[in-house]
């Protein structure tokens, strides 16, 4: 088996929220006679292999702390694909992206320690494939719960709209917040074009510019010039990209979590979002307390 090594406590804890909501989310599907009527579907867009290799102890990340045999700390490995698999009551119907032709076939694997269950499975771009699949898929019969799990400015806005669009589908995903947008905005004025064309992909707008450089007159030996330098605290990028979520999302928690590395840095911001417009007020306020820390 191939080592998927990353992460490292922030990301037992994500799966282990990640994990909370869907058995929330499937018992309700169970239990309420009209949701009942639909075939539910969890989606990992960025699947990896549904196992990981991480640090055992905080801060332990040598290969012999990983490869313990403790049966505890062995379940705390699982990946997003396997936990979802575990979930019960079960998923009708379970797609998993994966880039990586490697770790598709650390999937295809997965897949057949559960006979039982339809997975499909689907190398290629998770954007590319969400896309078409929000378009073909027949929303009067179905709901879905995306997870998006990228290292890093891999989801598109446009992908994110699409997923808005079918209102069936609730979405956590994680906003590579301290990994990459705040390194993307440069103090001492806006990124270069390339970074900011990055920054409007993955936020949906330009309005980011404005927001995070704010044009300002300065008194200089010469007179008054006009600068633009960044004013942007790791709170502020995180409540612009949540309230651009609210603008496509019929609801969006308020609490995103900010998961947080060993030098205590944000690097990432776990967010929810939820797409139906019935049952969304139930699933974001799951979501809430799931979040809270
Ligand atoms: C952080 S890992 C996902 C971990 C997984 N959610 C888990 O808990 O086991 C991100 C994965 O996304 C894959 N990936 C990167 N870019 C991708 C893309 N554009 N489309 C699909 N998969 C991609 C990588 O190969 C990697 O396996």
């Amino acid at each position: 088996m191939a080592k998927h090594q990353f992460g490292g406590d922030w990301t037992t804890d994500k799966l282990e929220r990640l994990r909370k909501y869907l058995c929330a989310y499937m018992t309700i599907f169970t239990r309420n006679p009209k949701a009942q009527y639909f075939t539910t579907i969890y989606v990992d867009a960025f699947a990896g292999t549904g196992h990981r290799v991480g640090p055992t102890r905080r801060g332990d990340k040598s290969a012999a702390a990983s490869e313990t045999a403790d049966p505890e700390a062995e379940s705390f490995r699982k990946g997003s694909a396997r936990i979802a698999l575990e979930v019960g009551p079960s998923f009708h119907r379970f797609i998993f992206i994966e880039r990586d032709a490697g770790r598709v076939a650390e999937l295809e694997a997965l897949r057949d320690e559960f006979p039982t269950k339809a997975v499909q499975i689907e190398q290629g771009d998770a954007n590319a494939f969400l896309k078409q699949w929000c378009k073909q898929t027949d929303w009067k019969k179905h709901r879905a719960v995306v997870f998006l799990d990228p290292y890093g400015m891999q989801v598109d806005w446009a992908t994110l709209d699409s997923l808005a669009k079918t209102k069936a589908v609730d979405l956590w995903l994680l906003f590579p917040l301290g990994v990459a947008v705040n390194r993307l905005l440069t103090k001492a004025g806006p990124p270069p074009e390339e970074w900011a064309n990055a920054l409007t992909r993955i936020f949906g707008t330009k309005d980011w510019e404005q927001a995070f450089y704010p044009k300002k007159e300065e008194e200089t030996l010469f007179g008054a010039e006009e600068s633009q330098r960044k004013d942007a605290t790791l709170e502020a990028i995180g409540c612009f990209f949540v309230n651009r979520l609210k603008t496509i999302f019929v609801k969006v928690a308020d609490n995103p979590l900010p998961l947080i590395n060993s030098t205590n840095t944000p690097i990432y911001l776990l967010c929810f979002a939820a797409g139906a417009p019935k049952g969304s007020g139930t699933a974001v306020k799951i979501a809430q307390d799931i979040l809270k820390q």
